[in-house]
């Protein structure tokens, strides 16, 4: 029973301590300038004519060009290379009243020429220090090609594979997300914003972008309180608490007001109670879009309403720089508002040291140097090979040997040298993965036939088209069923398209596509001797390979060194360590499915009617369940011992557990802690990650783990928003995935 409740304090979390001298000199800045140079300041534009030749003459690039000269422009995004960035810089320094410059925004999601693995498969690597190494290098040659500001990390939580962002994030769990988060913010910004090989961050999409209904891109989301602020906004939190300099809104609205325009969660949570003295850039025209949504009735409305609510710079939306100063000049929006907007910006501005040295990221030298240095390689892959998941090995079928195989691989997937770089990736090259075909020819003491299969794809399409997956035309088949044939050993890569998932790529079916089940099928009709692996970003539902195929890796879309991670895995020279940071579901049906649910009136069949939560052509449980992985040696978990048994208000409560490598190989282990809190004035989940410990064992070896609870993770906001944590009995959980069962338990009294 639930006796009493701390309510703790809302925390201002303002980690950055604000300089005064930056403080004065935005002040004095903001005392000269005009209202429509304030308005600039807050206009963003995207990258436009061949920036180094001829200024435009006529049409959007040529009033671009024209505002960028008076300074009504205050950032700019898709601007890249040294000399590119340089040409710009140059007319808001030189040409401008004030010669602020701008700030270079660029999405460097998951690197930028060099590609570390997409996101969500970074986040299955539960591994924090690769994660924040993996944004540095990101952030190391985005900084030399003249970007000083990225919009990541996503850190939207995402329960439903159909949509087609979830590979941008870090998953469905928001303790895992937080973590997360902080890596990646502590890797992009370093210790040092003003360095020249660091950049500033963007938490995106404020908020709740990930909850779009059913999945649909762009779609309404409607959800409550406890979902917003137990699920939802915690990554954001911690990104804020990490001292991340922007946050950018989105496209969705929240509860019927688009959140571009909606100041409780701007104005009162993110620069109210967190204390953020950062800047929130729109998303993309998500300004003008409160017009489409039906909450603005034009674009002077917009503005105003976007203004009042805290979106600082408008992104390529037109709708500031058009409307803000005329609203300002009869009285309609008060100017503090813009003093406020433009005094984040200019922050950001100064802590990056752009006022000391405007080009300090346009050194064509040091671009040639950095980008794509053997290092950055050296550490893609490491972060490649730590983010693959072994989700089924039967019978020991991995790793492969080294000598004496014949190895048939099929699949379009296992020679495509472009799907493995994922979504998001402007500035690297088509082309430039190294493919599974590469990696495995590394391995030379086996005979490896290769046959393609049908392909995944139509076409090679762009980024901007919609892609059509191959669903008739067969070629291919006659080879692939000869290859494995003979074959020792079948690896099959089959799974998305490159660019089957990210923005606008929402799908309504999450099985292979195209005609890769069909292929599947026949090949284990000629040799089931299967290894699959996977590529894809976002889980889907592999039913009949689970039921049929001995062993299934999870390789999702691992950037450039793809083909080398892989291989590695395959043949046991890396251990697989990743755990799913995303549930797989039997089928789509279940979707949204998740493993921190709540228990329902009705959770079990006791009385074996039909009258309980459940479906009638499905079991409840999912394929794969979050935090699952395998490796080839095995753990044993004991021993998990609490240091009392009834806590006090703000006692730590101490858990241990010992873990031991029962196999025959030294390996990974992600050590997870999950509680459950019985009784809430608020009904809790049946289970909530609170811990986590990547540990590395020797075969026979053991080590004792040790957790902490406390008033910080045994909470959770009750339906005002207030972190309360509630007195009662919990349930502690330990083991190597989220349907672990070894327990204890205790009361906070
Ligand atoms: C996306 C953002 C992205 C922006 C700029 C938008 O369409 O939603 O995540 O940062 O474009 O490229």
């Amino acid at each position: 029973m639930t006796l009493a409740s701390i309510k703790i304090q809302a925390q201002n979390y303002n980690t950055m301590t604000k300089n005064p001298s930056i403080e004065k000199k935005i002040d004095s800045l903001l005392s000269i300038m005009t209202v429509e140079e304030k308005v600039g300041q807050m206009n963003q534009y995207n990258g436009f004519w061949d920036v180094t030749g001829p200024a435009p003459a006529d049409g959007n690039s040529a009033l671009k060009y024209e505002h960028l000269r008076k300074g009504w422009v205050g950032s700019m995004l898709n601007v890249r290379g040294a000399k590119d960035v340089r040409a710009v810089q140059k007319i808001a320094v030189e040409d401008t009243r004030l010669g602020i410059p701008l700030i270079i925004g660029f999405d460097v999601i998951h690197g930028y020429k060099t590609l570390s693995p997409i996101p969500l498969a970074e986040s299955a690597s539960w591994d924090l220090q690769a994660i924040e190494r993996s944004a540095q290098v990101a952030a190391a040659e985005a900084s030399a090609a003249g970007i000083n500001w990225t919009f990541a990390p996503m850190v939207d939580v995402t329960r439903d594979a159909r949509w087609g962002r979830v590979m941008e994030g870090a998953g469905e769990d928001p303790f895992l997300g937080s973590r997360i988060a902080e890596a990646r913010v502590k890797g992009f910004q370093g210790e040092d914003l003003s360095a020249v090989n660091t950049i500033a961050a963007c938490a995106k999409h404020f908020a709740a972008y990930g909850f779009s209904e059913a999945g649909k891109e762009y779609n309404t989301v409607d959800i409550g309180t406890s979902t917003l602020h137990n699920v939802v906004l915690p990554p954001f939190k911690a990104a804020a608490k990490a001292g991340i300099r922007t946050f950018m809104n989105s496209f969705n609205e929240l509860n019927g007001v688009p959140v571009t325009g909606n100041s409780y969660l701007q104005r009162d949570i993110l620069k109210g109670d967190w204390g953020f003295d950062g800047f929130v850039v729109s998303d993309w025209a998500s300004i003008n879009e409160m017009i489409l949504w039906g909450h603005a009735k034009d674009k002077k409305e917009a503005a105003q309403k976007a203004v009042t609510a805290g979106s600082d710079m408008d992104m390529e939306g037109y709708v500031y720089i058009e409307a803000l100063a005329k609203l300002v000049k009869d009285g309609t929006v008060r100017e503090s508002l813009l003093d406020d907007a433009v005094g984040r910006i200019l922050r950001v501005k100064f802590e990056l040291g752009l006022f000391d040295d405007p080009y300090k990221y346009c050194d064509e030298a040091r671009e040639k140097d950095v980008i794509g240095n053997a290092k950055h390689h050296e550490a893609v892959l490491d972060m490649a090979k730590k983010s693959i998941v072994l989700l089924k090995n039967d019978n020991n079928l991995l790793p492969l040997k080294k000598t004496g195989q014949k190895i048939a691989l099929i699949g379009a997937l296992a020679s495509d040298k472009s799907s493995p770089l994922g979504s998001w990736r402007i500035a690297s090259d088509d082309e430039t993965a190294v493919s599974v075909l590469e990696g495995m020819k590394a391995y030379q003491d086996n005979e490896l036939v290769y046959a393609q299969g049908p392909k995944v794809a139509m076409e090679q399409t762009s980024f901007l088209q919609e892609v059509k997956i191959n669903t008739s035309d067969n070629k291919g088949f006659e080879d692939a069923i000869k290859a494995a044939k003979t074959a020792d050993v079948v690896v099959m890569v089959l799974g998305e398209y490159g660019f089957q998932t990210g923005e606008g790529r929402s799908r309504t079916n999450l099985e292979l596509p195209g005609l890769q089940q069909e292929l599947l099928e026949t090949i284990y009709d000629v040799n089931p001797n299967i290894v699959l692996v996977l590529n894809n970003g976002r889980p889907l539902a592999i039913s009949w390979a689970d039921a049929h195929i001995p062993a299934i890796v999870e390789a999702w879309q691992l950037g450039t060194q793809t083909g080398h991670a892989v291989a590695q895995v395959l043949y046991g020279d890396y251990n697989p360590s990743g755990k799913l940071p995303m549930t797989f579901p039997r089928t789509v049906g279940q979707v949204p499915i998740y493993y921190n649910y709540k228990n329902t009136g009705r959770p079990s069949n006791k009385d074996n009617n039909v009258f309980w939560s459940h479906y009638v052509d499905v079991e409840n449980t999912p394929l794969y369940p979050f935090g699952h992985g395998l490796s080839y040696t095995t753990f044993e978990y004991s021993d998990l011992k609490l240091n009392k048994a009834n806590y006090a208000q703000k006692e730590d409560v101490k858990v241990s557990v010992k873990v031991t490598n029962t196999g025959k190989v030294t390996g990974k282990e992600v050590v997870q802690l999950y509680i459950r809190d019985l009784v809430g004035s608020i009904t809790r989940p049946v289970k909530e990650l609170k811990g986590f410990e990547l540990i590395e064992l020797k075969a026979g070896e053991t080590k004792t783990i040790n957790f902490v609870l406390n008033k910080e993770t045994l909470g959770y906001y009750n339906n005002q928003g207030e972190y309360i944590v509630e007195m009662g009995d919990f349930e502690v959980f330990v083991g190597g995935s989220s349907v672990t069962t070894l327990k204890s338990d205790f009361t906070l009294e």
